[in-house]
């Protein structure tokens, strides 16, 4: 496969995202995305900000600002955020897009020609006092399971059980407060999942090579049953309802769901980048009939995200019964939490995005939260686990290394890559350790298993740092200047193949060192045989030392933060 299609779960609109949905989705999606395009791989990463549905209704009002106007000015800061992040999109969508618009439409026309969409007369709540009905999360009250005051109405946040809104006891509007609130019949449309369980989950059969995260969810959802699902909301913000192109009569002040647009952004957003330049064929991404079967498609989520996309998703693309590419591989996370409790942005409780470059660069960031990734289970965001992630592997391991071959070669070889001498035992060890730990670091790149891949490329800086306290420049210069400058030449171009190993990761730093040897940048993934990886550096290549790579974090600035961005619960 040499064509990849990337995805990471859509940013909601309402706020600049924690760095939890960052480990969760887009960093590891787009970690992924460096190395596939390294290993010479085309590859589209696709991403955007969800923005319909009362979670952005909701935000905009709170922000005193016409939704338009929110969606709009939210989606540049996230936009900007991600890329100061280093987040490599292709393309960073709208879900409020035309296109979306058009293509959500669509799939709604195709899944009600097959037989899947039909009408359904429901009872939701209406504000007399707001004129309107209250879906979701415009409703609030008591938890008929465990009476907690404030439940949604769309879900407990208390007991976590999902609700609908009639269930709530002594129920208000979010909007006016008011309590003069009854129940009225209006028209829904449903999508007939019920008819579609079957397909899908002979689909999620054929998927055996999933992690088990994202299999075991399907099949829970799959074994409770499916149920039929409301896809359309009493909002006025959304896609609007159509038939054939048509405003959809008795639906004039409805709109789709929110989840049911959202994933065809995916495909909306393909179509956006294409949109933009005369070259692009967004097609042959997406449809099976127009090249897309040569495409390798990997999905990246949280937990929370899995059954959407294992279950809802599918039930549109397959249900269109229209050559649509499906998901080949789903890459699930657990939670990052924060100490022992949630993130939380009501409570002011956990690191933002836009902080969290505040106080530290982005690659600091992007290799504490690849190398904890919360991937075999939650895990918990600690200061004192940063600090040592970065004071160790960082500071002391790879910067470390290159500061000290760099310096070195500036003082004894004028800093240009030495030539002469002839690698020895030392060197040849080297090649086959290296050698070892590149497949290794490989494999696990391929697999998208982030934490071990941290760990191989760790432990491929602490071979630079081994290798060189071995060999001792410092001592060989002495007598035996051809020695030594083998050695040299070896360090420098174990600096060189770090900046290719080590650009999904940190690729912000990956560029200096890359530019403190001459290496070009974004270079290729090195081949995988030893000697071959550290041959990057012709003799007579100038280099020159960097500025300090990274700054060891200390004790005060821990206190600090412990103190501005609150500890545990
Ligand atoms: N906005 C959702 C969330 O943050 C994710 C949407 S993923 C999509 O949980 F594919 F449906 F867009
Ligand atoms: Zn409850």
């Amino acid at each position: 496969m040499s064509r990849i299609l990337i995805t990471s779960a859509l940013p909601y609109i309402n706020g600049i995202k924690h760095l939890g949905n960052l480990a969760g989705s887009m960093l590891p999606a787009d970690v992924y995305a460096r190395f596939q395009r390294g290993r010479g791989r085309e590859v589209l990463y696709i991403c955007a900000t969800d923005e319909h549905g009362t979670p952005a209704e909701l935000a905009a009002a709170a922000a005193g600002q016409d939704v338009m106007t929110y969606c709009q000015e939210q989606h540049v800061l996230q936009h900007d955020i991600g890329r100061a992040f280093g987040l490599s999109w292709d393309w960073f969508g709208r879900s409020s897009s035309p296109q979306n618009h058009k293509l959500t439409q669509h799939f709604a026309d195709v899944l009600e020609d097959r037989g899947l969409i039909e009408e359904r007369l429901d009872k939701m709540i209406y504000s007399i006092d707001d004129k309107r009905f209250l879906p979701d999360r415009y409703v609030e009250g008591t938890c008929p399971i465990c009476n907690y005051e404030k439940a949604r109405g769309d879900q407990c946040d208390n007991c976590g059980s999902l609700l609908d809104p009639i269930d709530l006891k002594n129920p208000y509007s979010v909007i006016s407060g008011s309590r003069n609130l009854e129940v009225r019949e209006t028209r829904h449309l449903y999508l007939l999942q019920t008819r579609m369980a079957e397909r899908i989950r002979a689909w999620v059969d054929g998927h055996a090579d999933w992690p088990h995260l994202a299999r075991s969810i399907a099949y829970k959802h799959l074994d409770e049953g499916l149920i039929d699902r409301g896809i359309t909301r009493d909002l006025a913000w959304g896609v609007p309802v159509t038939r054939n192109g048509l405003p959809r009569p008795g639906f004039e002040d409805k709109v789709f769901y929110v989840w049911f647009d959202a994933p065809v952004e995916y495909i909306a957003a393909t179509r956006e980048w294409a949109d933009a330049q005369p070259d692009r064929d967004w097609e042959r991404w997406w449809r099976t009939d127009k090249g897309a079967s040569d495409v390798r498609y990997v999905e990246f989520m949280g937990k929370d995200n899995v059954a959407f996309h294992t279950v809802s998703f599918p039930a549109t693309l397959l249900g269109s019964e229209e050559p649509w590419k499906t998901v080949d591989m789903l890459k699930a996370f657990n939670w990052l939490n924060w100490y022992g409790g949630k993130f939380s942005t009501s409570q002011k409780r956990g690191v933002f995005m836009d902080a969290a470059l505040d106080i530290l660069p982005a690659d600091y960031w992007r290799w504490y939260l690849t190398s904890n990734a919360p991937e075999g289970s939650d895990t918990a965001f600690t200061w004192e686990q940063f600090a040592s992630a970065i004071n160790r592997d960082l500071a002391d391991v790879l910067g470390n290394f290159v500061n000290r071959i760099l310096k070195f070669c500036e003082s004894r070889f004028d800093g240009v890559v030495p030539e002469g001498g002839e690698p020895g035992e030392l060197e040849r060890k080297l090649y086959d350790e290296v050698g070892a730990r590149l497949a290794e670091l490989t494999t696990q790149m391929e697999t998208i298993e982030l934490r071990k891949s941290a760990q191989a490329l760790r432990a491929l800086w602490v071979l630079g740092n081994e290798y060189l306290q071995e060999a001792a420049p410092w001592t060989a210069i002495k007598t035996d200047r051809d020695r030594a400058a083998v050695i040299v030449r070896t360090g420098l171009n174990l600096v060189a193949l770090f900046a290719r190993i080590s650009a999904p990761f940190i690729p912000f730093t990956a560029e200096k060192i890359a530019e403190a040897v001459g290496d070009a940048y974004p270079a290729a993934w090195p081949e995988l045989e030893g000697e071959a990886a550290l041959s990057i550096l012709a003799p007579g290549q100038p280099v020159r030392a960097p500025e300090v790579l990274f700054k060891k974090i200390e004790e005060t600035q821990i206190a600090e933060w412990g103190e501005r961005f609150g500890g545990a619960e």
